[in-house]
């Protein structure tokens, strides 16, 4: 039976680490790390993460600013907001949480943001600085994967990486990561998505699958040798009777069929989820100390 990669844990272990160095940071009289997030509209589900955003800052001891606006926000009105952060010298690091109205151009937004405060990693300044191996800030899911296998001590060294999912903000980031010299790194990476011919082919290839399709219980036991690593960013809800919501959270992977062949695998819930949240926590401070750009 495999191991668990227990995000729950991890990610706690991350946030006891931050709360350390920012009361050291107040000790010392330094700047406290500050966030800003921009929320537009009411999305339910774009609440719960950016309150769950501003509560983790509050527990490691940042400071956070959220600015909130309605759906009929101009993408002039959004913008001009944007430019008042970036040349706010208190803040630190800005998100604008996604999605946002479609007369908005997330792009435009997007590429607003001063790369220097961008602890979201989405600018493109960033995401080409990551694919050369340049200080750069990671996007949250896969920093979080990252920390995942190094805290394990995972070899990555010459393994078979196999990606499912192509997204930019995981999938894409995630195969490049991995391939790049270093560790965790060194990998031979496949990049799989909806027009691979045969997936299974891959998978049964691979010695680390990290499945983000977002098809719950896509990756089955018949798909993966002995003792492959399985990541799981998938995270879907599905009908579930007998749980009293009347839903239960599912990943991309088939945990019971998966679990007894792999070595190491991340539960849903409990495993990727946890480390997205710690990563945007990691980036703020990297922002706050001006490791990434000085
Ligand atoms: N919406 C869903 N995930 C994210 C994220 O990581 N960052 C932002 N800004 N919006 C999101």
């Amino acid at each position: 039976m495999a191991t668990l990669l227990d995000g729950k844990k991890t990610s706690s272990d991350i946030r006891i680490e931050i709360a350390e160095k920012v009361e050291a940071i107040k000790i010392k009289g330094g700047k406290i790390p500050h966030l800003a997030a921009i929320l537009v509209g009411n999305d339910g589900a774009s609440e719960a993460y950016v309150s769950n955003k501003v509560k983790d800052c509050a527990q490691v001891g940042y400071k956070s600013t959220l600015k909130r606006f309605d759906n009929s926000v101009t993408e002039e009105e959004l913008l001009e907001e944007v430019e008042r952060i970036n040349d706010d010298p208190d803040i630190d690091g800005l998100i604008v949480q996604l999605p946002i109205p479609d007369h908005i151009s997330v792009q435009k937004v997007t590429d607003r943001i001063k790369p220097e405060k961008d602890v979201d990693g989405f600018h493109p300044v960033n995401v080409g600085r990551m694919a050369k191996s340049l200080p750069a800030y990671i996007s949250a899911t896969p920093y979080g994967i990252l920390q995942l296998l190094e805290r394990y001590e995972i070899e990555t060294s010459g393994k078979h990486c196999v990606v499912i999912g192509r997204s930019d903000i995981v999938g894409s980031p995630m195969s490049i990561l991995l391939s790049r010299k270093g560790y965790p790194g060194n990998c031979t990476v496949t990049l799989c998505h909806s027009r691979t011919k045969d997936i299974k082919e891959m998978t049964l290839q691979a010695d680390i699958v990290v499945a983000a399709l977002g098809i719950p219980g896509f990756l089955t036991g018949d798909m993966i040798k002995e003792d492959t690593v399985v990541i799981d960013v998938g995270i879907s809800r599905v009908e579930d009777a007998s749980k009293k919501s009347g839903f239960a959270l599912k990943g991309d992977v088939d945990f019971d069929s998966v679990a007894p062949k792999c070595s190491f695998i991340t539960p849903v819930p409990g495993g990727v989820g946890p480390m997205t949240r710690a990563s945007l926590l990691m980036n703020t401070l990297l922002a706050a100390e001006k490791k990434i750009y000085n």
